[in-house]
């Protein structure tokens, strides 16, 4: 099963990249116990992207302000939600065998409310309500301020849907109860949706169209982290380089509005305001797309210390006619380009990773070597890798065949993970030597005499605990490198 072979490598070799990345990685978050006497009890298990889990935090926070407080356990809970993922068919595997065992639960715990939200929710609607009868609620990702009155419906015995998506709707007014935080670094939606229909992609059917956050709420909410401690922020959203606020969150007003000349504050803008905060609070963002990351965003990259010279920018395959077929809209020639503009204004040691689908529908041997050729000739710091999965519904699913034969997705998938550790390695010896700025956040995962932070370029790094402490900055003198990890030593 190469799927569980991609999970394992990464938690073998990459521990904190799971929950530092806003990739759907098989991690599952579920929520701890804040719950005080006497209130009602919700239990929530985020699969997906780092945007589910940002998500799970806006659902904490409405059901707590409506007498819910969480616990850790499913069993000790009135209402259980699901927050799911549809990006790959085995997604959606999980979460069904999930499924099962929490009815099961419910056979002894009639009373129980099992709610299903997120992506999978949004695609397939009432089915798993009505056909499938799994769950009592079914609430899409614009749909979470109704959750408190969908969950009195269902106490009163009707079972509820809400899958409206909507073209405003940013949750920027609320704020999030963090959930597993390790109290330095935190993430922040700036916009939701994507309207750029890649065609093997569910998200722009699951999450709708593209809406941009008020900046001013996501500089209040930096500010806000700051204050209570946390020393990074991670931007967050589908295609962050086509964030644009000219007033009003919906992207055809925007547009308009700019057209008859109202000011925009673009992606560089926003960057540029949250990385004046304090200069001891760094900046990440998530994810870049190709075709929109403008040199603008670089310049503004290089002018700030604490924006972290890391970009992750799929790339999903190195072949124009299979890049043409995903409806990526650049070729390779664009792509190189724009790996060129980051190494020109941001230098060699700026991090960069990608995605990458392996046999999607057509793909030759040929065009399979033009994505390994293409990795060599950027020399990825990372890559998170898949095969492809037919998508219902998706333009791929409609008009391509999926006729790549399984073993084949498989071993090339195998050759380009086999490819990307060499790279990673190689590209981890470079920084022996050197000495990188670390943000602690906290215990090494492996021992407790170790700490371990990242470095600007998004690296793990590994070093002798003494008399540091989380969220703290280090020098690190980095003597020793796997392709995961960075070990060293502080430098005072
Ligand atoms: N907005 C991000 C991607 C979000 S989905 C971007 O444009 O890069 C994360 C990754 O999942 C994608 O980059 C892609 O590599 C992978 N993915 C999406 N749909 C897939 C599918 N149908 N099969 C296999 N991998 C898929
Ligand atoms: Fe999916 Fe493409 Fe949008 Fe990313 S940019 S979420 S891959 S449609
Ligand atoms: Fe994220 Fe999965 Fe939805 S990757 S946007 S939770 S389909």
């Amino acid at each position: 099963m190469q799927q569980e072979l991609i999970t394992d490598i990464d938690i073998l070799e990459q521990p904190n990249q799971h929950t530092h990345n806003r990739q759907p990685t098989g991690e599952i978050r579920r929520t701890q116990e804040n719950a005080i006497a006497g209130q009602r009890k919700l239990y929530i298990e985020s699969y997906g992207c780092q945007m589910n889990f940002s998500d799970s935090e806006i659902v904490v926070s409405i059901m707590q302000q409506h007498g819910f407080g969480t616990t850790s356990q499913a069993e000790e809970a009135d209402l259980v939600l699901l927050n799911t993922c549809a990006i790959r068919e085995k997604a959606e595997q999980t979460i069904r065998h999930r499924l099962e065992e929490l009815n099961s639960l419910k056979k002894r715990k009639p009373a129980l409310t099992i709610g299903i939200l997120g992506c999978m929710a949004e695609r397939l609607k009432a089915q798993l309500l009505e056909e499938e009868k799994m769950v009592d609620l079914v609430v899409g990702p614009d749909a979470y301020r109704d959750l408190p009155r969908l969950v009195s419906q269902v106490e009163d015995g009707v079972r509820a849907v809400n899958v409206l998506l909507s073209r405003e709707e940013t949750y920027a007014d609320i704020t999030p109860v963090r959930l597993d935080s390790n109290g330095v670094t935190a993430f922040i939606s700036i916009m939701r949706g994507c309207d750029n229909m890649c065609s093997f992609c569910v998200v722009p059917f699951t999450r709708g169209r593209e809406r941009s956050r008020d900046p001013q709420s996501i500089l209040a909410e930096a500010r806000q982290l700051f204050e209570q401690g946390y020393r990074e922020v991670t931007l967050l959203g589908q295609n962050v380089d086509s964030y644009k606020w000219a007033g009003r969150a919906n992207r055809k007003e925007t547009e308009r509005a700019q057209a008859e000349g109202a000011p925009v504050i673009d992606f560089a803008d926003l960057l540029e305001m949250v990385a004046q905060i304090h200069p001891d609070l760094r900046v990440r963002f998530s994810t870049s797309h190709p075709k929109d990351m403008t040199d603008k965003v670089l310049y503004t990259m290089a002018k700030y210390d604490n924006i972290c010279k890391y970009i992750h920018l799929p790339v999903q395959s190195g072949n124009d006619r299979i890049l043409a077929l995903m409806n990526r809209t650049y070729t390779r020639q664009w792509y190189l380009e724009r790996i060129a503009a980051i190494r020109r204004i941001l230098g060699e040691d700026c991090g960069i990773s990608s995605d990458m689908i392996a046999g999607f529908c057509t793909e030759t041997e040929e065009e399979h070597r033009d994505t390994l050729s293409l990795m060599q000739l950027v020399e990825y710091d990372f890559s998170y890798m898949f095969y492809y999965s037919e998508r219902p519904g998706t333009l791929a699913a409609r008009k391509y065949k999926d006729d790549v034969p399984i073993e084949v997705k498989k071993r090339r998938l195998n050759e380009i993970i086999a490819l990307q550790r060499e790279l990673s390695l190689k590209r981890n010896q470079r920084d022996i030597g050197k000495i990188h700025r670390v943000l602690i956040e906290g215990e090494s995962k492996r021992s407790k005499e170790f700490l371990q932070g990242r470095n600007s370029a998004n690296k793990v790094v590994v070093f002798p605990r003494k008399h540091y402490q989380k969220g703290q900055y280090v020098n690190v003198l980095v003597h020793a490198a796997t392709a995961a990890t960075l070990l060293g030593e502080v430098v005072e």
